[in-house]
């Protein structure tokens, strides 16, 4: 490992406890390094703004940032053990460069609020990606909501059969569904939409610095005002972040649940595209749902990832190393939920549906409460119609599932779907979804 940034003439290095140390932590920065580079600029500009550095300096730093984003990107500058963390990295890169003007970099901040930054921008880009593929996974269940509305498919309570229900109804469930996921996602964003850059060590610094037009040109739109508080968000706005992340892995997992169950022979109502099952290893006849097990397991995923978080926030004010435990799972379940958000429109759009297996599934005394409401509907106390119709469930009449469901006059059920309105609502939300003006690089 270079020396590190902070290193003394007093100092001592002890390798093994080095290691220790870092841990993971050069190897997670990877996910953060863009934006870590991008608020060291934004501070060497503020730095300027308040001449504290020449605006050639500035310039230089600015310029050689960009020279390493790019190389970063291109996989030619690697992250990797030789540093202590991305930041020193950022810091060493500079001087390298730069030299004298490179060191200049670091005053007023510390690894403390820059690191902060670097989260919080890195937060932003995942809940804005991942409401974008809630949308689009509520975009492609609305696809199938419609063009299978009113297909009969049993509808479940218990695991048991309950009413004649439709494909439409069940498909429109998830479209509305990850479309609310969405908006929970953005507005979490919102939530975390502060800049904390400028607080350094939880203190604050004896220094004007240009907090708002930092913060601005980093695209937040207020600040972490109190320094203390800046420090005591860490891990806390991620529990926040996981908190909105779950709720779509939610839906992912009912849905790939409901898939995994309705795929097995014993159902028989859909086939899941080729590419989403795996053969078995032993097994000549099995083919697997493998993708929508593992879909399932990433709510999971997430719930772990944040209660290992909540598990680190027993701490005091103050910046605690023990907080540099909170960065690795705020990226698995980042990266997990947003892995999972990829698949989603695909598997939708590729799953067969066995029409003429899900009408049979339907048995003639799943028609009792449409008996029941119907008779409690002319006058009859629903209690005692409750008790008649429970007398003669194999003397219902001759009913079809077209006919229930389009008797299903509830708003939102099967005979009105409100299907445009469920888009309008996908409609409202997309907007919204796409970054902010101000936050767009
Ligand atoms: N890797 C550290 C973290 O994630 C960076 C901040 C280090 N600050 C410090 N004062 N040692 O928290």
């Amino acid at each position: 490992m270079n020396t590190p940034v902070w290193m003394k003439d007093d100092s001592t290095l002890d390798e093994r406890t080095m290691r220790f140390m870092a841990g993971e932590d050069v190897l997670l920065d990877r996910h953060l390094f863009v934006h870590d580079i991008r608020a060291t600029a934004a501070h060497a500009r503020g730095l300027a703004e308040i001449g504290l550095l020449l605006a050639a300096d500035a310039e230089a730093i600015e310029s050689a940032l960009d020279g390493l984003r790019v190389s970063f990107l291109a996989g030619e500058f690697v992250l990797d053990d030789r540093y202590e963390d991305g930041h020193s990295a950022i810091e060493s890169f500079l001087v390298e460069r730069l030299g004298e003007t490179g060191r200049r970099v670091h005053l007023g901040r510390s690894r403390n609020d820059q690191v902060l930054v670097a989260l919080r921008l890195f937060m932003r880009e995942a809940l804005t990606e991942s409401a974008a593929l809630a949308l689009d996974a509520a975009d492609a269940a609305l696809e199938r909501a419609r063009d299978t509305e009113t297909l009969p498919m049993p509808g479940y309570t218990h695991t048991q059969r309950a009413v004649p229900s439709s494909v439409g109804l069940w498909m429109a469930s998830f479209a509305e569904s990850f479309a609310e996921d969405a908006d929970l996602l953005i507005a979490t964003r919102g939530w975390i939409d502060a800049c904390p850059l400028g607080t350094a060590a939880g203190y604050g610094v004896n220094l004007p610095l240009p907090r708002h037009s930092v913060g601005a040109a980093l695209g937040f739109s207020r600040l972490l005002i109190n320094p203390m508080h800046a420090q005591a968000t860490r891990g806390k706005a991620e529990v926040q972040v996981l908190a909105a992340l779950w709720q779509f892995a939610q839906t992912i997992r009912r849905l790939a649940w409901d898939l995994t169950l309705f795929s097995t022979a014993e159902f028989g109502f859909v086939t899941l595209p080729p590419s989403g099952t795996t053969g078995s290893s032993i097994m000549p006849n099995k083919r697997n749902p493998d993708l929508s097990e593992l879909l399932r397991a990433v709510a999971p995923t997430i719930a772990g990832c944040q209660a290992e978080l909540q598990q680190v926030l027993a701490l005091p004010s103050g910046y605690h190393r023990d907080l540099q435990a909170t960065k690795g799972p705020l990226i698995r379940a980042c990266l997990a939920a947003t892995r999972a958000g990829e698949i989603v429109p695909g598997l939708l759009r590729g799953t067969l549906i066995h029409a003429d297996r899900m009408r049979a599934a339907i048995d003639p005394t799943m028609y009792a409460t449409d008996a029941a409401v119907e008779l409690a509907a002319a006058g009859t106390p629903f209690r005692d119609a409750y008790q008649q119709v429970a007398r003669r469930l194999d003397d219902l009449g001759d009913r079809t599932p077209e006919q229930s469901l389009d008797a299903r006059v509830s708003p939102g059920a099967t005979a009105d779907l409100m299907l445009d309105q469920i888009q309008a609502r996908i409609d409202r939300v997309r907007p919204a979804a796409a970054p902010p003006e101000h936050q767009q690089d």
